[in-house]
């Protein structure tokens, strides 16, 4: 069975000490929490103390973006030794939003993922189609070909930490959640995809975590999807008692089916 997953993207939310008093609240509310993985990614700025506070709990730190280069004259990047070096294991790549205001593409997202797990970083690989892609009927095409093109030309134990996060772009930050159908008919394309790509074994141990509005009152509806592994959570995961809530409730769900 795979483990679940929860992991907060605080996007460009929190300075260094509101960062310290969200982790530490969150820290506190799950210390005893087991079946999930938890994950927070704030920015890169409150990255250090956060590592520092998460050393030996339950929860995992993660970056939301790094460069593909060990070092070098690339103002403004942070390389993923660097991510290592102050306790990250996790790095959110491709997000919709890098994509949309930062120009990253396929291309740059694959490197990306590359240079993430050849430093050890478990990256949490982000695909999802705009409004106009769903409307067009295009979201399927579109997101095979995300997934496809970020992982050409690794193999399936090159990719075996690897984790997919399916955001549906008009889903994110906008109040309207996929319906569970919805969410689990992409993942479960995904796996398929998968399967066809590398192996049944390698599609069945993936994890697939949904993002896009979800919140404490919708999670369990879509953590109780066969495809759906978990959350990557945006605006609820900014509050100690939403975070933990979708938190409590995907372990209470898997503690069930064990
Ligand atoms: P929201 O949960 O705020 O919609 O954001 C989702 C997201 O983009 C997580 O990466």
């Amino acid at each position: 069975m795979r483990r679940p997953m929860i992991a907060g993207n605080w996007k460009m939310y929190k300075d260094v000490n509101e960062a310290v008093e969200l982790a530490n609240g969150i820290k506190r509310a799950v210390f005893d929490t087991e079946n999930v993985d938890i994950v927070v990614c704030p920015p890169f700025t409150d990255l250090g103390e956060v590592g520092e506070m998460l050393t030996e709990t339950n929860m995992g730190l993660g970056a939301q973006n790094c460069y593909w280069e060990a070092e070098g004259a690339y103002t403004g990047e942070i390389a993923p030794g660097m991510l290592k070096s102050v306790g990250c294991k996790y790095v959110i790549i491709g997000h919709s939003e890098r994509r949309k205001y930062f120009g990253e593409t396929e291309a740059t997202i694959k490197k990306k993922i590359k240079a993430a797990i050849d430093n050890g970083l478990i990256p949490i690989f982000c695909v999802g189609e705009t409004l106009e892609e769903r409307e067009s009927d295009k979201t399927m095409e579109v997101v095979k070909v995300q997934v496809t093109d970020g992982l050409k030309g690794f193999d399936e134990s090159y990719l075996e930490t690897l984790v997919i996060a399916y955001e549906p772009v008009w889903a994110i930050g906008t109040g309207k959640t996929a319906t569970p159908q919805q969410a689990q008919e992409v993942h479960a394309m995904i796996r398929d995809l998968l399967k066809g790509l590398y192996s049944e074994n390698f599609s069945q141990a993936i994890r697939l975590l949904y993002g896009g509005s979800a919140k404490p009152d919708n999670i369990e509806e879509l953590m109780k999807e066969e495809d759906i592994d978990g959350g990557l959570i945006g605006g609820a995961s900014l509050k100690v008692e939403s975070f933990v809530d979708m938190i409590k409730t995907t372990s209470h769900l898997y503690a069930q089916v064990q």
